[in-house]
């Protein structure tokens, strides 16, 4: 399917849940309240349902995200339905990976391809201090992932005087595992009191750094999954790195291949504008759920608004990120 710009959309990212179980500065940090109503989540079918509708009218890639979408108690069930559906190219999670390690074996049968894990420091006092998470389980979980033949992509979200002093031992981390890691601007996705201008490194400045420490060869055509990032090597390490500049690059929306499933069950046509299509009312009433999928792609805006002063309502954890 096409949206108004020509762009394909065929690439559903569906969160499971928002809830998690780290505390990342950026997006839920200790003492959030975000979640405090009872949870009201898609069921394991309800999932399966709307990713099969999706798969119907040509949605070919799926990515399972939160929150953190390995504690659900029935993820293995979602992600085993939607490995199984006709047509699929492929099946991502997006994950912390504190919980990877014992999963991974589960993952690959049920037929996950690609995992994709925030990590945004190395030093495991500093990986504490920002997510309140255990590195060494991180760590363990990519290792699984890997063995088991999944595509592993790291991803990190560098902050200003935070966790700027990390970048090098990701870069070697990532080099010494085969992974691409990719660094994502910050964006105004949760109200939290990082969202600061102080703390915010664009992927330009960065790379700059990174360029004049060692020089970077840029990857025109290399496109790992077909995300937003723009990749170049790092000569020193031979590193994979991408770059994704939500915010300060012109072209981020240009590309867009997707819709998002939140948690509660609504279509969000675009991850920087606070519109949505209610799915769950469709779903009771039994009507078809490609129409509505049809409608938020016929509802795609042309970009984001990130930097008109966006703020956020919700945050990226209800959405999917
Ligand atoms: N800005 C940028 N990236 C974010 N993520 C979560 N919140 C934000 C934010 N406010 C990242 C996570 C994860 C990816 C799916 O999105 O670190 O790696
Ligand atoms: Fe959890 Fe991911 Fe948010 Fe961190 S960024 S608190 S891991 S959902």
């Amino acid at each position: 399917m096409t949206d108004p710009f020509g762009r394909t959309i065929d690439y559903l990212r569906i969160s499971v849940t928002d809830r998690c179980n780290e505390r990342c500065l950026y997006c839920m940090p200790e003492g959030y309240k975000g979640w405090a109503q009872k949870a009201d989540h898609l069921s394991a079918d309800q999932i399966v349902d709307i990713a099969a509708a999706a798969a119907r009218i040509g949605f070919r890639k799926f990515r399972l995200t939160g929150g953190e979408p390995l504690i659900r108690a029935d993820f293995l069930k979602i992600a085993q339905g939607i490995g199984a559906l006709p047509g699929l190219h492929s099946l991502g999670v997006s994950t912390n990976g504190l919980l990877l390690a014992p999963m991974a074996a589960d993952l690959a049968r049920a037929g996950v391809r690609a995992v994709n894990v925030s990590l945004d420091a190395l030093d495991p006092e500093a990986y504490r201090k920002l997510t309140g998470g255990d590195f060494a389980k991180v760590r363990a979980g990519i290792e699984a992932a890997l063995a088991e033949g999944l595509m592993v992509k790291l991803n990190c979200v560098l902050l200003r005087g935070i966790n700027e002093d990390q970048y090098r031992p990701l870069i070697r981390f990532a080099a010494d595992h085969g992974t691409p890691l990719r660094f994502i601007e910050l964006m105004p996705l949760s109200s939290t009191d990082v969202l600061t201008e102080a703390n915010f490194l664009s992927v330009f400045e960065l790379r700059a750094r990174l360029h004049a420490e060692s020089l970077l060869e840029p990857l025109a055509d290399y496109r790992p999954g077909h995300g937003p990032a723009r990749y170049w090597r790092d000569q020193a390490t031979g590193a994979y790195l991408g770059f994704i500049g939500a915010i300060t690059t012109g072209d981020f929306c240009a590309n867009c291949n997707k819709l998002r499933l939140t948690a509660d069950g609504k279509i969000r046509p675009c991850l920087g504008r606070h519109g949505e299509l209610d799915l769950k009312t469709v779903l009771a009433a039994g009507s078809d759920l490609g129409e509505l999928l049809a409608q938020a792609i016929a509802q795609k805006p042309e970009d984001h608004e990130f930097t008109q002063n966006y703020q956020p309502a919700r945050p990226m954890t209800a959405i999917g990120g």
